[in-house]
């Protein structure tokens, strides 16, 4: 089946009252027929859930439809997208091992590499995205993992993922890809030889702004140590939050052509207005990486990056004056958002580490929902023609 198809009707067994839509099974453990059959499944020789905390039927669900949509052999799903990433990190990494990322990264999982990893003795490199020649001088004999987004937040840079996997191949490190930004609709990190990728699901994948949620997909060998991590350690995704994720992939493809479709047309609409100094978005024929993005995403995705003005002052009387989309710090919502993104999700960065994620006062981030685009391209106008 298509891969939208899998989506729609991929379900875990009905269950004898004959339910159409799945229900939720909110249930913290699951019982046995007989003394015997407890200690085949602890012991591994008979499958089926035993605590939600290592299994449940809605993650079960969730994950398999993340595993199809992606074309991974496994996967698990977590409490929260920085539960996915944090536990993906801590599983595969020990004393001695050294990582090799992206300097533009999600704030947290910077704080992560440069204030957690270094605690543990597990060392790190950042390289620039765009720069090959630093890519291949930053692996060391003991470099066990990359780590990379593509594309980055919110500069919107495309790393080359096949370029990448083959450096990586090369060098014996497991190439990992944050595919929050894409979406497995988007963009499939494992047909480009990752070995692993992670969502935040509380982005695209819920679409609403309800819940966290969090999941890694890739190659089997490289899941389990994560599931064995997440299955001791506790951050479980919650069933509640698992159906309704599960749900939501079912229209994720359908969401993800209008968001990138409003997308593209609001930022042809600002690269030609006068008021605002420069548009990044990966399928604009004017982004420095348009062929890389065209031949790994399958369309351009929800984020807009623009810069306008240059004093806060300016930039913050723009974001006041929008009648349309909301303040506030989450993305990948049917409604539109807009975020600052120097004083608010990259704040704890140094100018200089802002600059080197791209990231100025005159940034703006939005995330483009599923509203009429010409009502969101009429109210940027008004706010934008009332800058000085
Ligand atoms: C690229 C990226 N990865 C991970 C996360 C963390 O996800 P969560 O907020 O679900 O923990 C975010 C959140 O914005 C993100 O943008």
């Amino acid at each position: 089946m298509k891969e939208e198809t899998n989506a729609i009707r991929g379900q875990i067994d009905r269950t004898a009252y004959r339910e159409h839509s799945v229900p939720m099974f909110l249930t913290s453990s699951f019982i046995y027929k007989s003394a015997e059959q407890a200690e085949r499944m602890f012991a591994g020789e008979e499958t089926g859930d035993i605590y939600s905390r290592f299994t449940n039927p809605n993650t079960t669900e969730l994950i398999n439809k993340f595993c199809k949509l992606e074309e991974a052999e496994d996967g698990v799903v977590t409490a929260s997208g920085m539960a996915a990433v944090f536990s993906t990190l801590a599983s595969h990494l020990k004393s001695g091992d050294h990582l090799v990322a992206c300097s533009s990264l999600f704030g947290n999982t910077n704080y992560i590499i440069k204030n957690i990893l270094p605690t543990w003795g597990i060392d790190h490199t950042l390289v620039s995205a765009d720069d090959q020649n630093e890519w291949e001088e930053a692996f060391q004999p003991n470099t066990k993992m990359v780590l990379i987004e593509t594309p980055t937040n919110p500069g919107l840079e495309i790393l080359d993922l096949q370029w990448l996997s083959e450096l990586c191949k090369k060098h014996n490190a497991i190439f990992c890809v944050d595919n929050c930004f894409a979406t497995p609709i988007l963009q499939k990190p494992m047909l480009f030889g990752a070995d692993l990728s992670i969502h935040s699901a509380t982005k695209w994948t819920d679409g609403q702004g309800r819940v966290l949620g969090g999941a890694v997909v890739g190659k089997k060998e490289y899941i389990q140590p994560i599931f064995d991590f997440l299955r001791r350690t506790g951050p479980s995704l919650s069933p509640f939050n698992a159906w309704i994720l599960s749900k939501s992939l079912e229209t994720l493809g359908l969401r993800m052509e209008r968001h990138s479709s409003n997308a593209l047309r609001l930022a042809e609409h600002l690269e030609a207005h006068e008021k605002v100094r420069r548009v990044r978005y990966p399928f604009l024929s004017s982004h420095p990486q348009y062929e890389l993005a065209k031949n790994q995403m399958k369309y351009g995705g929800g984020i807009i990056t623009i810069d306008i003005g240059s004093a806060k002052k300016e930039v913050f009387a723009f974001i006041n004056r929008l009648t349309i989309p909301s303040i506030t710090a989450n993305l990948g919502d049917s409604r539109t958002i807009i975020t600052h993104p120097a004083t608010t999700t990259h704040s704890k960065l140094s100018k200089k580490e802002q600059e080197a994620s791209d990231i100025y006062m005159s940034t703006i981030r939005l995330s483009i929902g599923l509203e009429d685009v010409e009502d969101l391209i009429e109210d940027m106008d008004q706010a934008l023609n009332q800058l000085r």
